[in-house]
Order: C-alpha cells, then structure tokens, then sequence
C-alpha cells in the first residue's frame, strides 16, 4: 500500500507558519475548538496549527472529515495504530528509567504525573498522524472512503489530564534545556521541538535522561524500520476509512491553490507526514522507558 504513498521527507525544509491557539480566533478558533474536542486532545498539534495558517484549506479540511474524525471507524483505526506503534517501540529497547529517576529524588507521585503527561501524547497523537496521512493522500491526488456505515464514537477514549499541562518554551528554559532542544532538533532534522519534548521538558532532569536515552537510538536503522512499518501502517489504516463528508482531492487542492502556491501546502503537509510516525515511536519509547 505504502508504493502509492512512499515514506519521504521533503528535500528542503518547508516555510512553517504555525497559528497558535492564543492567536487564532473567529472561524479558525472555533475549528481549533471542535477538533480538540473530537480529538479529545488538550492541545491543538503544531501539525494542524500549520494547516491552519492556510485558513481556506484548514476550514475544507477539517469540515471535510469532522464526521468521520467523530466516528467509531477512525477512533478505532487510531487505537489499532498506538497498539502497532508500542509494538515498533519495544523493538528499540527502552533502557528502564524508574532507578535513575528515584536515584534523582523523584517521589512515587512525580513519576505519577509524569507518566501521564507521556499518556497524553501517547494517546493523542494518533489523531493527528491519521490526519496527516489523509492529507498528504489527498494532496497527491488520491482518494479515500470505503463503502461503511459510519457509527459515531460515544464516550471518552481519552486520558484525563490530571497534572497541570504545562510547556516549557524554549524561551522559558535555562542554558541545559535549551541545548537540549537545539540537540533535539539537530537529531531529528527539524525545525522545531515538537509539543511532545516541551511538555516533557516540564520536568528538565527527567527530560535529559529520557532524551539522553532516545537520542542514541534516532536515525538508526531500527528507528527508521520502525517509522516505517508504523506510517506503512497508517496508509493502510487510511485507505479503509469511510469519507462521509465527501471530502475530495480535487476540493481540498483547489483550497489550498487559493491560499498559496500549491507546493508551499504540500510541502509543509509532507513534513508533518514524514515526522509523525517517529514522533509517536518516540512517544512510545518514553512509556516504556517508564513501565514499572
Ligand atoms: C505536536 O503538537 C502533534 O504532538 C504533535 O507537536
């Protein structure tokens, strides 16, 4: 499946021009708002934050798949995927971190909070990696939508944020953490420090071992194998989704064509493709680093 969506990482980095929530309002607030909620995620992604600087394409997008977001099919597809992904993470073998943790001074209840936060992420980003990989699909010229009743999901099949979620910008941190995040992004070839990192980062020490851990691991043969079979994994899951809304390449193209030139969208869309599978492996990775 994946021969018709290859696994790719933009030759150049892309113009990013995230939208963050405090800045966004009126219609694009309002999307920001709804796609948190179907999401059931504290957070709206860098990834739809960039989407949404392209005001038009971010509006048929997201009104486009808002249904099949809310739905029983692509809840599921998003579980199936998060099952897959911590079965790529175990491959990379986590060194545990509770000793090291405890050696540092961190109580029972610290490590509590920390493990979820990590949750969070663990849980939420596959939302936003299926998106993503509809996208990228549509942009290219695709199509998706089975032929399926669509059941909305009813209930919660998020965590509940419990500790206080907080980030840690890069301009709120000192001189260790912000190296940190310089190494974060030189390691994995991007622009920026993911969501993920600055809500880990909350907690500096235990961040420094966490990322001390992974940072041996990024850009090793069995991290991009494992990145591979889970985007692999989210094409496939795509392509048996339904589309109750419709949504079209052709529509979403022409959105994006009256935002900006075509391949500034793609090519951003293309990133945030490429970039997700390892993030949530890398996610995964921090979990089981704190499996008791
Ligand atoms: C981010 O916001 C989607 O978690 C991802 O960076």
């Amino acid at each position: 499946m994946s021969a018709t969506l290859p696994r790719r990482r933009p030759e150049a980095i892309p113009a990013l021009h995230p939208v963050p929530e405090y800045l966004a309002s009126g219609e694009r607030k309002r999307r920001y708002e709804e796609m948190k909620a179907v999401f059931q995620t504290p957070w709206m992604g860098v990834i739809t934050m960039a989407y949404a600087h392209y005001e038009t394409f971010y509006g048929v997008l997201w009104d486009g798949v808002r249904d099949l977001c809310a739905s029983r099919a692509f809840v599921e597809a998003a579980q199936n995927l998060r099952a897959f992904t911590d079965a790529q993470a175990a491959t990379l073998a986590p060194p545990p971190l509770l000793t090291r943790l405890t050696a540092l001074g961190y109580a029972p209840r610290e490590i509590d909070d920390i493990r979820a936060i990590v949750e969070v992420f663990a849980h939420g980003n596959f939302p936003y990696l299926l998106l993503a990989t509809l996208t990228r699909r549509l942009l290219e010229g695709g199509e998706f939508g089975v032929d399926a009743p669509v059941a909305p999901f009813v209930g919660r099949h998020a965590p509940d944020v419990r500790p206080p979620f907080v980030l840690m910008e890069a301009h709120h941190a000192d001189a260790p953490t912000r190296a940190l995040y310089e190494d974060v992004k030189a390691r994995l070839k991007l622009p920026f420090v993911n969501t993920d990192y600055r809500a880990f980062a909350r907690w500096p020490s235990y961040f420094a071992l966490a990322w001390g851990d992974l940072r041996a691991v990024v850009g090793t043969p069995a991290h991009e194998a494992a990145a591979l079979a889970i985007h692999d994994r989210a094409v496939a899951l795509v392509d048996a989704l339904p589309n109750p809304d419709g949504l079209t390449s052709a529509a979403l193209r022409a959105a994006a064509e009256r935002d900006a030139p075509f391949a500034e969208v793609q090519e951003m869309a293309r990133l945030f493709q490429w970039l997700l599978p390892g993030l949530v492996a890398n996610v995964a990775f921090f979990q089981r680093q704190l499996a008791a």
